[in-house]
């Protein structure tokens, strides 16, 4: 007979080879929390339907929370023969207490025991995820609201297009990260349901009480089919998705700071403290934390990949393929979480250089646009200001001139409908206070984004507050 857990029906014990091919505790180890909190409620439910006895879960409670206390401090073995976190500690809590431990399985299975932990992981660190996302986001606000006048053009086809507020800009990243904020609910939401009491896959046939378990544990529902319960990875599908989505968004924002602080661009510059050298080249300060980070996206991105070619040829209920959930999403919640701290610094560190990003917009065209709009408001058809513009900017090219250079007589040549107030209508100021609509780069529309960005952080941090008090902790 085999040592394992399972063991009866086997003669011969396993293949060594064999067994560290199958075993997980190398990265389940990380859940020992989860499975001891599980395994408290599943005790003290089987108490509550007298399936086991009073004395029993007093013994185990006792022995569980010894085991924690040897895993926190570092004085816990774990044995890959006993493959997992879950076999790892039921093995330690029998050697320590005897038959009683050997009771705690009793209407239990490892593949809805698993699927407990997992999702109770997955369920805390959404939160963790929740509240990086919300200090990037105040730092991003913070950095615009003190650089609330200063004017960059901003781009299409990486073109200079029209003039915007560095603001505005940076407000935009503000946006796509407030919309991983709901996803991340989402996915909280998706985390928040209990699986245990699926047994194997069909039930059990002891008179178990799932509510009590769902209750003590703090979720919101149960799984209300067995098979569902064990099989599900949705959740896990969810969290890669919800995450590839924000390394999207962070990768978006590393290229254009690396673009930023390139001496093409000179807009920002990094703290040196935030930048390494080069071996070699003794002039080198390279924004190495936003290549990381836009390399790291692919990582993340990998992951979600691996998770949906994994479940998406599976049959009902559980099969070890499942096992694979782990690394991945494992791997992607430290991702996310180091790049949005690091990220966070990066922000708040960022020196904004606001002559250059102003004679980025001084010397070029991009109030071309508010050129034409000039004209149009004078009653010219845009399509036709829209020439006239264009034909100023070509003569402009072939005279070595800005716009705001030409003179009035220059001007009257192209249309008689310029006047003197043309020079103000041109001027990056002016371009940018005129786009005050709704959503605008105007500094009012800026303002506007600013306060109402004040008001999210405050109702985010509020849901990530209520959502942490529901965590458990043995
Ligand atoms: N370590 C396993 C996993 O992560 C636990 C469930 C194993 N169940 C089984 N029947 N082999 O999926």
């Amino acid at each position: 007979m085999s040592e394992k857990m399972w063991g009866g029906r086997f003669a011969k014990t396993t293949d060594e080879m064999i067994n560290d091919f199958q075993a997980s505790i190398e990265f389940d180890k990380r859940m020992y929390h989860e499975d001891i909190a599980g395994s408290i409620a599943h005790a003290r439910m089987l108490a509550k339907c007298g399936i086991i006895s009073d004395d029993d879960v007093k013994k185990i409670e006792k022995g569980l929370k010894n085991i924690l206390t040897q895993i926190e401090e570092d004085k816990f073995n774990f044995d890959v023969a006993f493959e997992d976190i879950h076999m790892n500690v039921e093995k330690r809590l029998t050697d320590a207490i005897g038959e009683a431990g050997a009771r705690l399985h009793t209407a239990r299975s490892r593949n809805d025991q698993v699927a407990l932990d997992t999702h109770m992981y997955v369920r805390r660190e959404t939160v963790s995820v929740m509240r990086l996302i919300t200090e990037m986001m105040e730092a991003l606000v913070n950095v615009a609201e003190k650089n609330e006048d200063v004017i960059m053009p901003g781009y299409t086809h990486l073109q200079r297009a029209q003039p915007i507020l560095f603001a505005h800009h940076l407000m935009a990243y503000f946006a796509m990260l407030a919309r991983d904020f709901e996803r991340f609910c989402g996915v909280y939401a998706r985390c928040d349901i209990m699986p245990l009491g699926a047994g194997a896959l069909a039930g059990t046939t002891f008179p178990i009480d799932r509510e009590y378990v769902a209750k003590q544990l703090h979720f919101e529902r149960i799984y209300k089919n067995s098979l569902d319960a064990v099989s599900d990875r949705d959740y896990i599908m969810e969290f890669l998705s919800a995450a590839s989505m924000l390394m999207v968004h962070l990768s978006r924002l590393s290229e254009e700071t690396i673009l930023w602080c390139s001496r093409e661009f000179s807009f920002v510059e990094l703290d040196d403290a935030h930048c390494t050298g080069s071996s070699m080249m003794p002039q080198k300060k390279n924004p190495d934390v936003s290549e990381l980070v836009r390399g790291k996206s692919g990582r993340v991105i990998g992951h979600l990949m691996a998770m949906l070619t994994t479940v998406k040829g599976l049959p009902l209920a559980y099969n070890k393929d499942l096992q694979e959930d782990k690394e991945g999403i494992f791997d992607a919640i430290d991702t996310i979480k180091f790049s949005l701290a690091v990220y966070e610094r990066i922000i708040r560190g960022m020196k904004v250089n606001r002559e250059m990003m102003k004679k980025a917009v001084d010397e070029d065209f991009s109030n071309a646009t508010d050129l034409a709009d000039y004209l149009a408001k004078k009653g010219m058809p845009f399509r036709k200001a829209h020439a006239v513009s264009g034909e100023a900017v070509r003569y402009c090219i072939e005279h070595k001139k800005w716009l705001s250079d030409l003179t009035m007589d220059e001007y009257k040549k192209m249309s008689p409908m310029f006047e003197d107030d043309v020079y103000d209508a041109v001027r990056p100021e002016t371009c940018v206070k005129n786009r005050n609509s709704l959503g605008g780069t105007s500094y009012s529309q800026v303002k506007m984004q600013i306060d109402d960005a004040r008001e999210i952080i405050k109702a985010q941090k509020k849901i990530a507050d209520e959502k942490e008090a529901m965590q458990i902790t043995v």
